[in-house]
C-alpha cells in the first residue's frame, strides 16, 4: 500500500473558471489580464477557439506563489461584438464547456461558424444548446443525432428569454447568459437545483434565491462588460483525487494549498466527511469573489461505503463521482449511486466505464438507468489488469489513484488523457511519494 505524505503548491488552477475567465475577457470591454490560467488542454481549446474567432490572446509564463512558473493570459478586446468569421471550423477538442459556451456567444455574431471537436465530444448531446438558442432567434443546426458540429447563423437581434433548465447544467445556464448579455433586455434563467454559479460571480450578476432551493438569474441585455483581472484559484474537482489518495493510501497525509471551495464545488468533501473521512478545510479566505483555502487529508482506514442519490448533491458532485465510486470500492467493497443519468452524457459514458472497470477489477455490479451499485468485492485479479479509460481523463485518473494507493496491478489503456485537465498528475503523485 502507497504512503503519501507532503503540501501540494501546483495544482492545476481551476478549469471551469478558466474556461470563464478566457470568454468573459473576450466579451469585456478592455484588457483582460488573467493569472494563473491552467495548462490544461481543455483550457487550451477555449484559447484557441477564441484565436481563431479573431480575439487576441497572448499566453506568457511569468513567477507565480510558492516559486512556481505560472501561466499569465491577456485577452484583449472591444466588447460584446468583437468576434470575427472564422474562416474554418471551430476545433473544441475533447472540451465540452468550450463547446457548449462558445456556442452562446457565436449565437450572438451577425456570421455562421461551425463548432467540431474530437470523437469523444462529437457524441454528446448538444440539443440543450440549441433549444434556447433558437428561442432567443439565432439559427443553430445540429447531426440527426442531436450531436456536434453544431453550426451556428448568429444574429445580432437576439432575443431576450425567461428559461427554466431542464437539466441541472452550468455549462447550459452559462451559454444562455453569454448570449443574454447580448440580448435586447432582460432575460432570467431558472434553476430548480443549483449547478456552479462561477459564471454568475465572475459577471456580477444578481439572483433570486428560490423557496425550493432555486436560483433565479438575472441577466441585463446589451450592457457593457467591463474588463477586469482574474486570478484563478487550485481546482477543486482536482483536488478530489489527491483528497482520494490521502484517505486510501494507509498512514498518509496531505496538505492542499490556495483550492478554489465554492460551495457548488466542495460538496465532495461534505459527502465524504460524512463518511468518516478525516479532511480539514483551513486558512479560508475570498479572492476576486471566491472562497478560497487549504484542504488537509489523513488517511481514513475505517470510511463507510458512499451511498448518493439526493438530485442536488448529485448536481455538486457531478464530476468527482467517478473518483468517489473508486474509493468507496476500493476502501469499503461498496458504493451505490442514483439519480445521476447525467454521468452517462460527460467525456465517456461514466456510469458504464466505472462499472466496466471495476468488474475487470473482481467487483460485483449492477448498473441501472441513473446509477449504479458497488455489491462486494468477488476476488482480487491474480495479475495486472488493463484498465479502459474511454478518452476519459476523470475515468484514468479514478483507477490511477487506486492503483498508487493499493499497490494493485492496474495499467491505464492511455494516460496521456489526464492532461485534458491535470498535466502534472502523475508528477505529483511522484513527489507525494513516501
Ligand atoms: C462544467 C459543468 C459541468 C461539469 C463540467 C464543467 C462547467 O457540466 O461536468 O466538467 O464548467 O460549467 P454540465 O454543465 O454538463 O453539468
Amino acid at each position: 500500500m502507497g504512503v503519501f505524505q507532503g503540501e501540494v503548491t501546483a495544482l492545476p488552477p481551476d478549469k471551469s473558471i478558466s474556461h470563464r475567465a478566457a470568454l468573459i475577457g473576450a466579451l469585456s470591454e478592455g484588457v483582460t489580464e488573467i493569472t494563473n490560467f491552467s495548462a490544461g488542454y481543455d483550457n487550451q481549446s477555449t484559447l484557441g477557439v477564441l484565436r481563431d474567432a479573431g480575439i487576441s490572446v497572448v499566453q506568457e509564463e511569468v513567477d507565480g506563489a510558492y516559486g512556481c512558473r505560472i501561466r499569465k493570459v491577456v485577452i484583449r478586446s472591444t466588447g460584446l461584438w468583437s468576434f470575427a468569421e472564422p474562416g474554418k471550423p471551430l476545433m473544441c477538442n475533447n472540451s465540452g464547456s468550450t463547446m457548449r459556451m462558445v456556442a452562446g456567444i457565436l449565437a450572438a455574431q451577425p456570421f455562421r461558424s461551425e463548432l467540431v471537436g474530437d470523437s469523444s465530444l462529437m457524441k454528446r448531446p448538444m440539443k440543450r444548446v440549441a433549444d434556447p438558442l433558437r428561442l432567443m432567434g439565432a439559427g443553430i443546426e445540429l447531426s440527426p443525432s442531436g450531436t456536434a458540429p453544431v453550426r451556428i447563423s448568429g444574429t445580432r437581434d437576439l432575443r431576450p428569454i425567461e428559461y427554466r433548465l431542464p437539466v441541472p447544467s452550468a455549462q447550459v445556464k452559462s451559454l444562455v447568459a453569454f448570449a443574454a448579455l447580448h440580448a435586447d433586455g432582460e432575460s432570467r434563467i431558472i434553476e430548480s437545483i443549483r449547478s456552479r454559479d462561477h459564471t454568475e460571480l465572475m459577471l456580477g450578476l444578481d439572483t433570486i434565491d428560490q423557496p425550493d432551493g432555486g436560483r433565479v438569474i438575472l441577466i441585463p441585455g446589451r450592457k457593457s462588460v467591463p474588463a477586469r483581472p482574474f486570478h484563478i484559484p487550485a481546482d477543486p474537482s482536482a483536488a478530489c483525487f489527491l483528497v482520494a489518495l490521502g484517505l486510501l493510501g494507509g498512514g498518509s497525509e496531505i496538505m492542499i494549498r490556495d483550492v478554489c471551495l465554492n460551495p457548488t464545488r466542495v460538496e465532495f468533501i461534505a459527502v465524504l466527511t460524512g463518511a468518516g473521512a478525516h479532511i480539514v478545510l483551513e486558512n479560508r479566505r475570498v479572492i476576486g469573489g471566491e472562497p478560497i483555502g487549504d484542504i488537509l487529508v489523513r488517511s481514513t482506514p475505517d470510511l463507510k461505503p458512499l451511498v448518493i442519490s439526493d438530485k442536488a448533491v448529485i448536481a455538486g458532485v457531478i464530476d468527482e463521482l467517478p473518483m468517489l465510486s473508486v474509493l468507496s470500492a476500493f476502501a469499503t467493497g461498496a458504493f451505490e449511486v442514483h439519480n445521476a443519468e447525467e454521468l452517462r452524457t460527460k467525456e465517456s459514458d461514466r456510469i458504464n466505464a466505472v462499472v466496466f472497470n471495476l468488474e475487470r477489477l473482481g467487483f460485483d455490479c449492477e448498473q441501472y438507468p441513473d446509477g449504479f451499485r458497488v455489491i462486494k468485492r468477488r476476488c482480487r485479479p491474480t495479475g495486472p489488469v488493463s484498465v479502459e479509460c474511454f478518452d476519459d481523463h476523470r475515468i484514468a485518473m479514478s483507477f490511477a489513484v487506486a492503483a498508487s494507493a493499493t499497490g494493485e496491478a492496474i495499467e491505464l489503456s492511455q494516460s496521456e488523457v489526464v492532461g485534458v485537465s491535470f498535466p502534472d498528475f502523475f508528477g505529483i503523485i511522484d513527489l507525494l511519494k513516501s
